[in-house]
């Protein structure tokens, strides 16, 4: 089984959240598919946009593991590579065929490299047990690679109708071109208000679709409504169209 890995990145604010959500909805709708749902933004704004608690994070197993090893716990990396593969697992949290995995703070003071690395390959060895994982990430998708797993097979830009928000997904792009090994990478424009307005994509940025502004969407999120529950709108329909394009079949 081939695992899907799509990294949602963009400007702040533009919509990568409740995106990343509603992708999660739509790959989950497939009962016989397995979905990861991964949340790389320090603020854990995946957890309640999927209705998932939050509990421990990466960054606090990572932590607990080093104030030991800095208290004095002694462990062969055979050891401490099994904890740390315990851990993570029940620190996955499951509903139905979703499951959800938040990362926490980006690396915190002194390097621990070699925690990082291990931390990283248990992510990627849990990600090979699903069909699609997605990753609502903060950063940028290099920093997505070197913190959460070592390769993300789609890219998808979110920008918003603004220059500012388009000129962040371009960059985005090109910083990826040179730093990231990925099968494909597209733009998805949310929150337009009129077809017509035609905002600027970037040269060389393929066109996934377009997500209206939707006051269902705006309407769960002040009130706290997971994704997975909101009714058929029309960002949810648009979103559907996207997959073609991103080659990714239901
Ligand atoms: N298509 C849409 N229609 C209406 N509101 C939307 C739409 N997409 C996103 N929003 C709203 O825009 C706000 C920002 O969305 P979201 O949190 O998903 O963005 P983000 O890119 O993850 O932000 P951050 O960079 O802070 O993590 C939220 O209030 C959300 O409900
Ligand atoms: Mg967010």
């Amino acid at each position: 089984m081939k695992t899907n890995i799509i990294a949602l990145c963009g400007k702040g604010g533009v919509g990568k959240t409740s995106i990343s959500a509603l992708i999660t909805r739509i790959l989950a709708e497939n009962p016989g598919k397995k979905v990861l749902a991964i949340d790389a933004d320090p603020s854990v704004g995946l957890a309640s946009a999927l209705g998932f608690h939050a509990g421990k994070t990466v960054d606090d197993i990572r932590n607990g593991l080093i104030a030991d090893i800095t208290g004095g716990m002694s462990g062969d990396k055979g050891e401490i590579v099994s904890r740390l593969d315990y851990e993570m697992f029940s620190a996955l949290e499951e509903k139905g065929n979703i499951a959800f995995l938040a990362i926490g703070r980006p690396e915190t003071e002194g390097c621990y490299c070699q925690v990082n690395n291990i931390l990283r390959d248990i992510i990627s060895a849990i990600a090979e047990n699903f069909d699609h994982v997605v990753i609502d990430g903060e950063a940028g998708v290099e920093q997505i690679n070197r913190r959460v797993m070592e390769r993300v097979t789609h890219l998808v830009l979110v920008s918003d109708e603004s220059k500012k928000g388009l000129t962040v997904a371009g960059t985005l792009l090109s910083v990826a071109e040179n730093a990231v090994d990925y099968e494909m990478a597209g733009l998805i424009l949310n929150r337009t208000r009129n077809v017509s307005d035609g905002a600027v994509i970037p040269e060389g940025i393929e066109l996934l679709g377009a997500l209206p502004e939707d006051d269902i969407i705006r309407e769960a999120d002040i009130g706290g409504t997971s994704m997975l529950h909101i009714p058929e709108c029309p960002a949810l329909q648009a979103l559907r169209t996207c997959f073609a394009h991103m080659r990714i079949s239901l």
